[in-house]
């Protein structure tokens, strides 16, 4: 039997991460983490006071994140976080070398659409701009694969384990 993914379940804000990621992490019989959750208290005041995030903030949390992936090697794991950036996905496997991407991609019209939707948030369109302005697609040395989020979560999440199947270990 093949090794089981560490799956890192990266994409835009509104992509579905957070969906997906716990429904993926059934599929595959393994524990999810939402990246949201590895915050050091002083990215929690500052998003609190409503002031972004600098990268200097993101390294910490990223590296949180990574340990995590690192302690699931060889046993799998899902876990979320945005990782629009080369450098961000860097980070993670400088930790977590085995990790593996799962991009969700979508039209920006329907994620605007499903933030619209979403109750208890607020996501200014400008947001959405600056999320599709920062995103760097997966390069070609990048292990991972990319999943359209169009259709329900669970469609989407069958794709994203026949996509992972295909990917080698
Ligand atoms: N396939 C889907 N069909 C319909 N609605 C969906 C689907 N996937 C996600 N949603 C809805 O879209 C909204 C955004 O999804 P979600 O919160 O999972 O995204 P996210 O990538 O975790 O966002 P963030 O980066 O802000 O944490 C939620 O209201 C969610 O219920
Ligand atoms: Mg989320």
């Amino acid at each position: 039997m093949s090794t089981p993914h560490v799956v890192v379940v990266m994409g835009v804000a509104g992509t579905g991460k957070t969906t997906i990621g716990p429904l993926l992490a059934d599929a595959l019989g393994v524990p999810y983490a939402e990246g949201d959750d590895f915050h050091p208290p002083a990215n929690i005041a500052k998003m609190s006071a409503g002031t972004p995030l600098d990268d200097n903030d993101r390294w910490p949390w990223l590296d949180a994140i990574g340990q995590w992936a690192h302690g699931r090697a060889g046993l799998g794991g899902v876990v979320s976080s945005s990782a629009l950036k080369r450098v961000y996905r860097d980070r993670l496997r400088a930790e977590a070398p085995g990790a593996v991407f799962l991009h969700l991609t979508g039209d920006r019209s329907l994620i605007e659409q499903r933030m619209a939707d979403r109750k208890g948030h607020f996501m200014p369109a400008a947001l959405l701009d600056s999320q599709f302005s920062t995103l760097q697609p997966l390069q070609e040395d990048e292990a991972g694969v990319g999943v359209d989020v169009s259709g329900t979560p669970e469609e989407i999440t069958e794709r994203a384990v026949a996509a992972l199947r295909r990917l080698a270990n």
